[in-house]
């Protein structure tokens, strides 16, 4: 089917042009996905990278963050900006402790529950750290939907993010979930970019519905000034 194509294709593209060996991959463990994907909320992998190795190798577990004080936390996190990150991460880790015997929970309900997780990144974090089966959506995914199914509307409209949702879902492969969610922002980042994108080297080519009907560069639909 179509929707098979999609993610078989995207793990094709990166096996071959995806990034593998980032630090957060080895090991991959829920603590260690969980911190990346915060860092990542908001700054590039390259500058997230020295900050990730000097947080872990400073606060390497779960229950090492939740007993520091929120002074070394914010030392760590010193550089990276949006420090209201920082801070969430810090509670949650706490919260873990209380609710879920100091790990992070397997759960989307659970996860979204905690401070500064929301669906994509509980998503985020359930397909990588666990291979399990759910979308993300952020803003590198919502372009390459927008674009391949020719959705309308800005994305932050409820009615519109709703249907890239379901579009998100209605693609996920049911093997290597933590590579096709790695497949997805790297394929945003690098290939299906806002400005320029590879469509002569895409191998979603074929049945992108933007570059058919020649409206790559108007979709995603800007936010209405
Ligand atoms: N942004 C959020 N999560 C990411 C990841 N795992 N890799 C690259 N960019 C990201
Ligand atoms: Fe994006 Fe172009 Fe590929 Fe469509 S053909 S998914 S617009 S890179």
């Amino acid at each position: 089917t179509a929707a098979d194509d999609f993610a078989s294709r995207l793990l094709a593209w990166y096996d071959r042009a995806g990034r593998h060996d980032l630090p957060w991959m080895h090991p991959r463990t829920p603590y260690r996905v969980w911190l990346s994907e915060i860092m990542l909320q908001q700054t590039q992998v390259q500058t997230v990278m020295p900050y990730f190795e000097r947080f872990v190798a400073a606060l390497p577990t779960l229950p090492a963050l939740a007993a520091a004080s929120q002074d070394d936390v914010l030392a760590l996190w010193s550089g990276l900006g949006y420090y209201a990150r920082a801070r969430n991460l810090h509670a949650a880790a706490k919260l873990c402790v209380e609710r879920h015997d100091g790990e992070l929970p397997r759960d989307p309900d659970a996860l979204t529950a905690l401070p500064g997780i929301g669906r994509s990144t509980a998503g985020a974090i359930l397909a990588q750290a666990w291979g399990d089966r759910f979308a993300i959506l952020d803003g590198n995914v919502k372009r390459v939907l927008a674009r391949f199914h020719g959705v309308a509307g800005w994305p932050g409209t409820p009615a519109v993010e709703k249907a890239l949702w379901l579009l998100a879902e209605s693609h996920l492969p049911h093997e290597r979930l933590a590579d096709y969610t790695q497949a997805q922002m790297d394929f945003g980042a690098t290939l299906c970019t806002r400005h320029d994108p590879a469509c002569v080297i895409c191998p979603l080519q074929a049945d992108c519905v933007a570059l058919r009907d020649g409206r790559v560069a108007e979709l995603p639909t800007a936010k209405p000034s």
